[in-house]
């Protein structure tokens, strides 16, 4: 695998910006009023943008302002355990995040005096930040002329384009689209166009304000492939939840919020009675996570 990007990788050319102007009447009228849009506090968009990675918009909404009053600044959290954080997370799914959200506020008040940084080198040193969080805070806590791909604006980006995209093609696709000036309101408008008309399985072409330059939307009619699934940042079928390792982890930690799990006890909590093996080494994973420490007698949050 080579690291050096191809001239034709790099080169924003290669795909058309989208058309800004278009998005942004289109954001104009539509954009949702999500509470994280009202803000521009750093802390609260951070904390905003870590849940929503992996978590659907519905169960975030009851869960960012209770996490926020229990945790208002980097400051307050880093003070609190990583045990706290985990307990403030619950319903969320993918607990790692707690605990990376935790390092983050702690390396935050080491480093930069508890205030989030607006820099992306900075932001992206920070734990459990990737190029989309760094992104997602410089522009909707600085409103700072950057842009974000993830999985929605992926899947508008590559079908506006007519072909599959690579992480550095896509960035630079939307980075060209980001009308100056307009960063917020832009990055803002691509999210709902991604998640409201552009959708995975069934899109709506005919609301979408930027159809007629869409070249997937021209193939489309002539049964073209759609090119956003394997498109950089389109995410994949998740896996299946039920009957998961993922399902014991999120047993397990669900009943450490509640106090010690015994190890004879293990098995039951995480709903493998017949299978205690699988229970013991799948807690392994969750305590070198960093998600549970193990004691004499079983386990406890950290
Ligand atoms: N507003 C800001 N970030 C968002 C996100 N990741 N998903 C939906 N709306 C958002």
């Amino acid at each position: 695998m080579s690291f050096v990007s191809t001239p034709e990788e790099s080169d924003p050319s290669f795909s058309l910006p989208l058309l800004p102007v278009a998005v942004l009447a289109w954001g104009a009228e539509w954009l949702r009023d999500l509470p994280w849009r009202n803000t521009r506090d750093p802390w609260a968009v951070l904390v905003a943008e870590v849940m929503l990675q992996q978590t659907q918009i519905d169960r975030v909404l009851p869960r960012w302002s209770v996490f926020l009053e229990r945790f208002p600044d980097a400051a307050t959290c880093a003070a609190g355990s990583a045990g706290e954080v985990v307990q403030e997370w619950s319903g969320l799914g993918f607990n790692r995040r707690a605990i990376m959200l935790h390092r983050c506020a702690t390396v935050l008040v080491k480093e930069h005096q508890g205030v989030v940084p607006k820099e992306l080198l900075a932001l992206l040193a920070l734990p459990g930040v990737g190029p989309y969080t760094a992104r997602a805070v410089q522009v909707f806590a600085f409103e700072q002329d950057s842009a974000v791909v993830d999985t929605n604006v992926g899947r508008v980006l590559a079908r506006f384009a007519g072909h599959s995209l690579k992480p550095r093609q896509a960035q630079d696709m939307a980075d060209a689209s980001v009308p100056v000036g307009a960063g917020w309101a832009w990055n803002q408008a691509v999210l709902d166009l991604g998640s409201m008309v552009c959708q995975a399985r069934a899109p709506r072409c005919g609301q979408c304000p930027i159809a007629e330059a869409c070249v997937w939307q021209g193939n489309r009619e002539k049964n073209g492939p759609d090119p956003a699934p394997g498109s950089a940042g389109v995410a994949g079928k998740q896996s299946r939840f039920e009957g998961s390792d993922r399902q014991g982890r999120g047993r397990l930690v669900a009943a450490l919020g509640l106090g010690p799990v015994d190890r004879n006890h293990l098995a039951q909590v995480m709903g493998w009675v017949d299978d205690p093996e699988r229970a013991h080494r799948v807690a392994a994973t969750v305590v070198a996570d960093g998600l549970a420490q193990e004691t004499s007698s079983g386990f406890v949050l950290p």
